[in-house]
């Protein structure tokens, strides 16, 4: 594949860069196109990045090279394929009905407590069966591509027991050869305490039987897990059962990706340093101590703007994150509570709510959030040897991307995933 004549190239990294700190956050490596001659990028059959460069240029590099499909990207600009660092997606049963209760005025504490919320949403997934889930789940997927994502987390969770929690990851393997995006599986199996049980129990419910389970599945070729997580909250996982879960998740070599300090401070970000956590999501309620711990253990802080909207919370405090050399990343946090499918979106929330400027919005949904999921070395920017996941938007300047408020579909062209278009 070649894409060929665009107006600006959005690299984001450049060679071997995994993450951009600070100030740099919002560097963007941008290739432009002269008054002659515009930017190309040269994709191998193999679906990664062969070279980037001046049209001009195209020939003498690959001589007599057939290309399968050229995208004329005349006018337009390039960004790379949009990662999505934390969605719920595998659930049957919507919450519709606790919107208007939640705008009301009830809090996600109080729906939870009364078997509403993560609960509701267990006892639909448990009751559906494998290939309902993945007929729901397919179709989400197609709309986060279609809106420019071609890497998402997906996490497991709404099974709390052995059963449903491998049944949901193998939804998410089913899922892999079908969906127009690729897929890294995170297991979170303590994503609430089931009913009738105390957290205490529940914490050995996830350490003795989901977690070996889990990493049985796993090794035998039947799912692949790469992360683990937990609902670090008060009434849900405390701060010492949380660790307990994350460390028996790292004795199996997963990487550590959980949800901290969302709606009460609980320190959760600096346990999760001390543990090196690869990221930790949400973070409305961090403190200095935890944006300074998380800087010093290099974690991936995953900001989810929709979160915040839906549930009118304080915001994070992104720009101190920045500023304390915290890689920022985003992510949608798709889930029935907050059902947007949008990176767009939540890059333009981050910008006018937590003042990401568009370019670090940029970063932060594309090289931050692989970084966050270990996979900043295939996916994230556009770089020779990198996958070609690139998104195509219809107009000169990448960022309208973030200015247009919603609806994608008119404001991005082609969304091209492992060198395809999809
Ligand atoms: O990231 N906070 C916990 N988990 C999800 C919500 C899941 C749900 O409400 O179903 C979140 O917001
Ligand atoms: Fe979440």
């Amino acid at each position: 594949l070649l894409v060929k004549g665009a107006q600006q190239v959005v690299r984001v990294a450049g060679a071997g860069e995994r993450v951009k700190l600070g100030a740099s956050m919002g560097d963007l490596a941008i290739i432009s196109a002269t008054q002659h001659d515009g930017v190309s990028i040269a994709v191998q059959q193999d679906g990664k990045i062969a070279w980037v460069g001046p049209d001009s240029e195209v020939g003498a590099k690959f001589p007599g090279a057939r290309w399968g499909r050229v995208v004329e990207a005349c006018g337009r600009a390039v960004v790379p394929g949009l990662v999505d660092a934390h969605t719920h997606p595998v659930w049957a049963g919507d919450r519709v009905h606790e919107f208007a209760l939640k705008v009301a005025g009830a809090s996600y504490l109080e729906v939870h407590e009364a078997g509403g919320g993560i609960n509701y949403t267990v006892e639909q997934t448990r009751a559906a069966s494998e290939d309902h889930l993945l007929n729901l789940l397919l179709p989400r997927l197609t709309r986060m591509a279609t809106a420019g994502t071609t890497l998402a987390e997906c996490k497991s969770g709404y099974g709390l027991e052995v059963e449903t929690e491998l049944k949901m990851l193998r939804v998410l393997e089913r899922a892999r050869p079908l969906a127009p995006l690729t897929i890294s599986s995170t297991f979170c199996g303590a994503h609430s305490v089931p009913k009738g049980l105390s957290a205490e129990a529940a914490t050995r419910l996830v350490v003795e039987q989901q977690l070996p389970a889990v990493v049985e599945a796993r090794d035998k070729g039947q799912v692949a897990v790469d992360s683990i997580d937990v609902f670090c909250e008060s009434g849900v996982f405390n701060v010492a059962q949380t660790r307990t879960i994350l460390e028996a998740g790292r004795r199996h070599g997963l990487r550590l990706n959980f949800h901290a300090d969302e709606l009460t401070p609980l320190a959760g970000a600096e346990m999760g340093a001390s543990l090196g956590a690869e990221a930790m999501s949400h973070l409305e309620e961090i403190s200095e101590e935890g944006v300074r711990a998380m800087a010093k253990a290099g974690s991936v802080a995953v900001l989810l703007p929709t979160t915040a909207l839906v549930l009118r919370l304080p915001l994070p405090p992104a720009r101190a994150m920045i500023q304390a050399g915290v890689p920022v990343a985003l992510g949608s946090d798709f889930n029935p509570n907050a059902f947007c499918l949008s990176m767009p979106l939540v890059m333009h929330l981050a910008c006018v709510m937590m003042r990401l400027s568009p370019n670090e919005a940029l970063t932060a949904a594309t090289l931050h959030a692989a970084h966050a999921l270990g996979k900043a070395h295939q996916h994230g920017s556009i770089e020779p040897g990198k996958m070609a996941d690139l998104v195509i938007i219809d107009a000169p300047r990448w960022d309208h991307l973030v200015y247009q408020l919603g609806g994608n579909d008119h404001v991005i062209t082609h969304v091209i995933r492992a060198g395809k278009v999809i």
